[in-house]
């Protein structure tokens, strides 16, 4: 399905997109705490690594967590010590991360906030924030523009500004995963890769972010240009880019050809950070 980009209007049959997110991911909730847990491998091996490494979470840290979702990451930060303020859209999220408690010695304060309303944002101070992180989440969000702009301000100076998100380049809704059986000096040898169709065209589908979710979600695909542009226009400094792919990371090929964990060289997602000068 195609829907409009860049605005929390009607898409094409006339619903209101940011209202469809919320209700998508509400409905994907249950099922979505269900399979993440406090981190799934995708997250724990892939992402985690880069997202530590960009963060850089000290003891007393004042951290952001935009889209928390079940709040995985939310309690990961609070255990290494971290003030933590968590917001989703989707208050079945939010409900679902604050079953899950908290751990670590620090209460960590959940919100439904829409990430893109700069009210709401405005509403959480000035200048208070270490970190800002937003984890695998921009790419659900049709309008990014109202967080990059609110980001300045709620960043202390030199405060970090970290997300990550799908791989616009390899990891985008109508890719296409191949894999091929070559013979070489006698050995037979498969090799998984992508093809890809487009890139530049920003657009929205409807895809799944874990295989059986009770109903596809809303991706919201964008080229690097626009994604990276959107922070770069306010002044913030791109200082750390990763690409995380399994083949760092010594996992075991899992037995489906087509898991991310047989694309040796390709990588799934981007992890990126900005800092406030
Ligand atoms: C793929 S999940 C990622 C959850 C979490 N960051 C994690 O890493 O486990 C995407 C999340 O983005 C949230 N979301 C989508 N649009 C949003 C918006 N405009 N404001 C806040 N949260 C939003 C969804 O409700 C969902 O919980």
């Amino acid at each position: 399905m195609l829907v409009a980009m860049n605005s929390g209007g009607p898409d094409a049959s006339g619903r209101d997109v940011k209202s469809e997110v919320r209700r998508i991911w509400n409905r994907n909730s249950a099922f979505w705490d269900s399979r993440m847990g406090e981190g799934n491998a995708f997250h724990r091996v892939l992402l985690l690594p880069a997202l530590e490494r960009l963060m850089e979470i000290t003891p007393g840290a004042s951290v952001l967590d935009v889209a928390c979702g079940n709040g995985q990451l939310s309690r990961w930060m609070a255990q290494r010590g971290a003030h933590v303020i968590a917001i989703d859209i989707s208050e079945k999220q939010i409900e679902a991360a604050g079953a899950r408690g908290n751990s670590g010695e620090r209460k960590i304060d959940y919100r439904v906030i829409d990430a893109s309303d700069p009210e709401a944002l405005d509403g959480l101070g000035n200048t208070n924030f270490d970190v800002i992180v937003c984890n695998m989440a921009l790419m659900d969000m049709p309008d990014i523009e109202p967080l990059a702009k609110a980001i300045p301000a709620l960043l202390r100076r030199n405060g970090r500004f970290v997300f990550s998100v799908t791989h616009p380049c390899f990891n985008a809704s109508d890719m296409r995963k191949v894999a091929t059986e070559s013979e070489e000096g006698g050995v037979v040898k498969v090799t998984c890769g992508v093809e890809i169709r487009r890139y530049l065209t920003e657009r929205s589908e409807k895809g799944l972010a874990i295989a059986g979710q009770p109903e596809p979600q809303l991706y919201f695909e964008r080229p690097l240009s626009s994604l990276l542009g959107a922070f770069l226009r306010q002044g913030l400094v791109l200082n750390a880019f990763e690409e995380p792919a399994f083949s760092n990371t010594g996992e075991v090929a899992a037995a489906n050809w087509f898991n991310w964990q047989n694309f040796k060289d390709i990588p799934p997602v981007i992890v990126v950070r900005f800092t406030r000068s």
